[in-house]
């Protein structure tokens, strides 16, 4: 049998990919894999709210959102109350005022839904659709426009929203899966709960 020199194989597979991926498969491509992901197909509302099941559940929402249970692994989510917010009946824990400080330690409740710092406090809101304590009474512009400028409401000029809430991660979503978070959100049961107002960080120098 006639052997083939590695040297002319190896050409023949050169040839044969040349063939395959001609040049202009190497030049960028006019839509790249972001633009793609940018622009998904139009899905049902029953499919928005899956999808937002989906990243809601595995962006951590539940971590800083929902009530806990504690076990002797650590505090997870209380199933019965998901992403009802920070509970409005948990003790008023006392605040070392040091956290005030930059440098300090940042203080985190027992059950992950509350914050103390230089920033002042801040509690995990209510995202139910509970029309009185939670998200009932918001639009899909609201909601958006919120995670995208990291304002409360999302209103031009409105408060800062308080660290440690991600929007400036959150806001890297598309308007497809915003519009789907909101939509499962919104298919929630709702859930009374009154968070407490953030507390500025003059409000906690002056507490007792
Ligand atoms: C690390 C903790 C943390 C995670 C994770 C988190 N949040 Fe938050 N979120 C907060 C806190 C704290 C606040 C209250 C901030 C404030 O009052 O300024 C908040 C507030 C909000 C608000 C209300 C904003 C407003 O205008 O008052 C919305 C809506 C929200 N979060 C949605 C989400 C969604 C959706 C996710 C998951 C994709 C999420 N959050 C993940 C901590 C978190």
């Amino acid at each position: 049998m006639k052997k083939i020199p590695v040297a002319s194989a190896a050409a023949a597979l050169l040839l044969t990919a040349a063939s395959l991926f001609p040049p202009g498969c190497n030049q960028p491509a006019s839509t790249t894999k972001a633009d793609t992901a940018a622009t998904p197909k139009t899905l049902s509302h029953a499919e928005m709210v899956e999808r937002g099941k989906y990243i809601v559940t595995a962006a951590a929402c539940n971590d800083c959102h929902s009530p806990k249970i504690f076990t002797p692994m650590g505090p997870i989510p209380d199933s019965t109350k998901s992403l009802s917010g920070h509970p409005a009946n948990s003790p008023n824990m006392p605040i070392d005022k040091k956290v005030l400080k930059p440098g300090e330690w940042i203080l985190i409740g027992p059950d992950l839904t509350s914050f103390v710092g230089p920033f002042g406090a801040s509690y995990g809101a209510n995202l139910t659709p509970d029309s009185a304590t939670g998200l009932g009474a918001w639009t899909e512009d609201i909601f958006i426009k919120t995670l995208r400028t990291g304002k409360h409401l999302g209103q031009d000029g409105g408060r800062p929203i308080l660290p440690p809430m991600p929007w400036r991660n959150i806001s890297q979503y598309t308007d497809q899966d915003l519009k789907s978070i909101f939509a499962y959100l919104q298919a929630l049961p709702p859930i009374s709960n009154k968070v407490p107002a953030p507390l500025t960080p003059d409000d906690i120098a002056k507490m007792k």
